[in-house]
């Protein structure tokens, strides 16, 4: 029974602050949120990144908060048992399962592209990359180091695979020695030296590109200024391309971590007294900061800088890694200490990356601790392997795209779906069952040191839900069947894609039927 043992707590509100905002704060902000920015017109896709942080963030983040805390004080950490207790139909656990499947899903992939930074800081310092000229010799370079391609700068050896794999291996033990000593004791200490490093590091660099003006006196429009220009003028004409707002909702929830089930899981490690409205909106406050003010101030600007605009917004459209792998390397290599800075730079994505990854492989591990009695370390060492199991097709098969499967299902298409679920079961299904509409705005307000304005009421009620169903119909009718039959792709990457499906398939039905088996163990499964 699930009832008797000590559930483990974070120790302390800095440390729950600081492991929360780990969470948030990752590869997301530093990679992603400047590729998406440029991608997507830079100023114009801010406005709708604040209305979607407004609208959909700000109310889902306080609705997972108030979940997560709920279920654990039920002794349940994770979406299975929590939906099942909110919506007492059988179908209602399985539809949980979704709240670990993403989040571990998202892990297989991560924590690969995480020891990619901590081989690129090795490099940096090192000096590997150093002597590289150009962009096409660096993307060689990274490609070399994937073992996507045979390029001359690692030895004898034509590519990186190797050394690529060995860093996957230490980042992969790293990842287990926090994870293994739990929640207090490994993830919170850990994030309470990571991230104050992490804002040390993103403040020299800041100011490292802010003195940086406009480097080549030959081209004085390539400057800092002229990318922060980029970032915060808005081409209003942009606002008509749906697919503008598509990106920018995407990366609010990307980058906070929400519809996944990995904010559920961390705040059942709260006391039933503990607030979470203050604690909630300052994490959020704290990734949008390292999100907008440093993620921004960095790849973008430093490569207007060097590159111009056309170039700058050429690289990032080329691919995800473009930005922080190739543009960010042939900069260190331009200015003095290069390799102190590129060391500082990939360690920063470092510390980002293993403060998600661990957030993101915690509601599988807390699942089998919860709900099927393994202890903590068992369930740590299972989760663990399966993630490295399912990690070698993403190694080898990264040509094949079969990362770009994973990250399109778990990371983009799944959110609005599981957001859309978790609102109205919280929101709307079980304040019908206590016969009180506002129980969902009361639960989140026990114990809060900070009122959320009224308004929120309304907007959880409605426009959350709704504005969340409508991304879905938008997406599928934009996208849906030519992505779900990948026309035009060519038959080798067919192949990986439609491997990565059946591996997420896999993970599914495994789940599924860890939740029935769980159900039916610990009969009656949950009652409140
Ligand atoms: N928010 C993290 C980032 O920005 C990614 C993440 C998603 C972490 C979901 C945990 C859960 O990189």
């Amino acid at each position: 029974m699930t009832t008797t043992r000590q559930r483990d707590r974070w120790a302390t509100r800095v440390g729950l602050i600081m492991a929360m905002a780990g969470n948030a704060i990752g590869l997301g902000n530093f990679l992603r949120f400047p590729v998406q920015a440029t991608q997507n017109g830079g100023g114009a896709f801010m406005i709708p990144y604040v209305i979607a942080l407004l609208l959909l963030a700000l109310p889902l983040l306080l609705v997972e908060w108030g979940m997560g805390r709920f279920g654990g004080a039920r002794h349940h950490g994770t979406t299975p048992a929590v939906f099942q207790i909110l919506w007492n139909h059988p179908l209602a656990k399985y539809l949980g399962v979704l709240g670990i499947f993403l989040p571990l899903t998202i892990c297989i992939y991560y924590v690969y592209i995480e020891s990619w930074t901590l081989a690129f800081s090795f490099f940096s310092a090192s000096g590997l990359y150093f002597g590289v000229q150009s962009q096409a010799g660096m993307a060689d370079f990274l490609a070399g180091f994937q073992g996507i391609k045979d390029t001359s700068y690692f030895g004898g050896f034509g590519h990186g695979i190797g050394l690529a794999y060995l860093f996957f291996l230490l980042t992969a033990v790293i990842n287990l020695a926090v994870m293994y000593r739990g929640i207090s004791r490994g993830i919170e200490k850990m994030a309470k030296i990571a991230m104050p490093l992490l804002f040390i590091f993103a403040v020299i660099l800041v100011i490292r590109v802010f003195t940086l003006g406009a480097p080549d006196p030959a081209h004085p429009e390539n400057s800092v200024w002229a990318g922060l220009g980029f970032i915060w003028n808005p081409n209003l004409s942009l606002l008509r391309e749906s697919r503008v707002w598509l990106a920018a909702t995407g990366q609010v929830f990307f980058t906070l971590s929400i519809g996944f089930g990995a904010v559920q899981c961390y705040a059942s490690y709260l006391h039933e007294s503990d607030d979470i409205t203050l604690s909630g909106v300052t994490t959020a406050a704290t990734n949008e900061f390292a999100e907008v003010i440093l993620g921004g101030s960095i790849a973008i600007p430093v490569a207007f800088a060097f590159f111009g605009g056309a170039a700058t917004i050429a690289f990032a459209k080329g691919g995800a890694f473009n930005l922080g792998f190739q543009a960010m390397p042939l900069i260190f290599e331009r200015i003095p200490l290069g390799a102190v800075f590129g060391m500082l730079w990939f360690l920063l994505l470092f510390f980002a990356g293993i403060t998600s990854s661990v957030a993101l492989a915690q509601p599988a591990i807390t699942f089998l601790h919860d709900e099927l009695n393994l202890t903590h370390q068992r369930a740590v060492v299972v989760v663990w392997l399966v993630v490295i199991l399912c990690a070698q097709p993403v190694i080898f098969g990264l040509k094949g795209g079969f990362l770009d499967e994973l990250d399109f299902w778990a990371g983009t298409a799944g959110l609005p779906l599981f957001g859309a679920l978790e609102v109205i079961l919280f929101v709307w299904v079980f304040g019908r069952k206590n016969q009180d509409k506002e129980w969902a705005w009361k639960e989140i307000h026990k114990g809060a040191e900070l009122k959320i304005p009224r308004v929120f009421y309304y907007i959880m009620r409605y426009i959350t839900p709704l504005y969340l169903v409508a991304l879905m119909v938008a997406w599928i009718w934009q996208a849906g069947p030519e992505v779900l039959w990948m026309k035009g792709a060519p038959a080798e990457v067919v192949t990986w894609k439609w491997a990565a499906r059946g591996m997420m398939l896999a993970l599914i039905g495994v789940l599924v039927l860890l939740t029935s088996i769980a159900a039916r163990r610990n009969k009656p499964w949950p009652r409140v």
